[in-house]
């Protein structure tokens, strides 16, 4: 067989892609990222980074990182088991927990490794696990891992929730799995309903707020604070990629479930430890939310404002209650024809489609941030009405 005959299925799904819209065309940032960034040359006001805070180019987790450099290098050179486990890791850890007010914490390298630890730690063969429909792929792939039964229940549906449950034949452990903010619409679960339905069945309760941390709950302190669940949701799985504006992931919870994820967790135990500059600069994020609120306050400002002025122009924003906010196109030609012309606009924001999210329901995702001014907000809307009119969506 020729290396063309192997691969020909691909380029022939390659093609069917692009023919339906759905080939995704990766743009290069060529600046810093910020509320505006430079693509191909060119300055565009940035709708769609998950930096909800700004602090991926904050200057002082960026001294921070750069003075950890200079003390401990870059690399841990090791998995957290064996030798990369260093003191920035260990102080990172208290500090979230302390932060988000649970017993413990562990890091992982990501959200998405974080959630992969997780399930498959907490429950395999013969158990079952409860997770949303509409839950992030990480969340998907991490029960897949397990081999654990799943039940998808609907989407932010506790009733059914609780239907499924009493249908299941329950002979092991089970777990429920959510988003907190899920991350094509921005809806919030109904964690304390989701709670009361885990506590009556005795199950094991796991939130993913990869989108709530540093946006929902005091001062950014998330979901479960948001709800004022302290105690009552068993894990919180987040991830400092996007509020935090770094990379890296956590979970955080009871002290012996933390224990646990450090003796079982797969990709902490054979994926190497977050690097030193990240670390340093996580600690330099927490530190900054625990002073003020000045960014989270300001990111919900913008959001209120952008959200409230898409609806006044008559675009469907879906349920959105959180920064998140996506504008429903349909189809995805559309979404990306929309996402093209705003581009000429100067405004960055990328079209979403199959299979990210269900087929026909493309869309625009605006992610709001608190790097943006006042002036951003105006031009960006104004640009989201000229596309709108000039594409025939209002
Ligand atoms: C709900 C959710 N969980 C987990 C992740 C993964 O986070 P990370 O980028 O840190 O791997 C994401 C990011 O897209 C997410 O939206």
């Amino acid at each position: 067989m020729t290396t063309d005959s192997k691969t020909a299925w691909i380029e022939q799904e390659i093609a069917t892609l692009k023919e339906q819209g759905l080939f995704t065309n990766i743009r290069t940032i060529e600046s810093a990222m910020d509320g505006w960034v430079t693509i191909n040359g060119k300055r565009v006001l940035n709708f769609c980074a998950n930096n909800y805070l700004g602090l991926a180019n904050h200057p002082t987790l960026r001294e921070a990182a750069k003075n950890a450099i200079d003390q401990y290098g870059i690399g841990p050179g090791a998995v957290r088991t064996i030798a990369g486990t260093m003191s920035l890791h260990v102080e990172l850890e208290k500090r979230l927990a302390e932060f988000k007010g649970v017993e413990a914490a562990i890091t992982l390298q990501s959200g998405f490794t974080a959630n992969l630890a997780t399930i498959p730690a907490l429950v395999g063969k013969g158990d079952v696990i409860f997770s949303d429909r509409l839950n992030h792929a990480s969340i998907i792939d991490g029960c897949r891992l397990s081999r654990a039964d799943i039940v998808a229940y609907e989407h932010n549906d506790p009733a059914d929730l609780r239907r499924k449950i009493q249908e299941t034949k329950l002979d092991g452990r089970a777990l429920i799995v959510t988003d907190g903010v899920f991350s094509m619409d921005g809806d919030i679960a109904p964690l304390p309903e989701l709670y009361e339905v885990a506590n009556e069945f005795g199950h094991l309760l796991m939130v993913d707020d990869a989108h709530g941390e540093g946006v929902l709950g005091r001062g950014g302190r998330g979901i479960v604070d948001h709800f004022g669940l302290h105690g009552k949701v068993d894990i919180e799985v987040g991830t400092m990629s996007k509020a935090f504006g770094v990379v890296g992931g956590v979970v955080a919870g009871k002290q012996v479930i933390v224990d646990w994820l450090r003796q079982r967790g797969r990709p902490f135990l054979f994926s190497s430890a977050m690097t030193v500059p990240d670390v340093a600069a996580c600690l330099a994020g927490v530190d900054l939310l625990e002073q003020s609120t000045e960014q989270v306050d300001r990111l919900w400002s913008n959001a209120e404002t952008f959200k409230n002025a898409l609806r006044e122009m008559g675009f469907d924003t879906g349920h959105s209650q959180t920064p998140i906010v996506p504008v429903m196109l349909g189809e995805a030609p559309l979404a990306q024809q929309f996402s093209r012309r705003l581009f000429e606009e100067g405004v960055f924001a990328m079209a979403i489609g199959y299979p990210t999210v269900p087929q026909g329901k493309a869309r625009i995702r605006v992610m709001n941030t608190a790097a943006h001014s006042p002036q951003d907000l105006e031009k960006g809307l104004a640009a989201f009405e000229a596309v709108g009119k000039e594409l025939g969506v209002l």
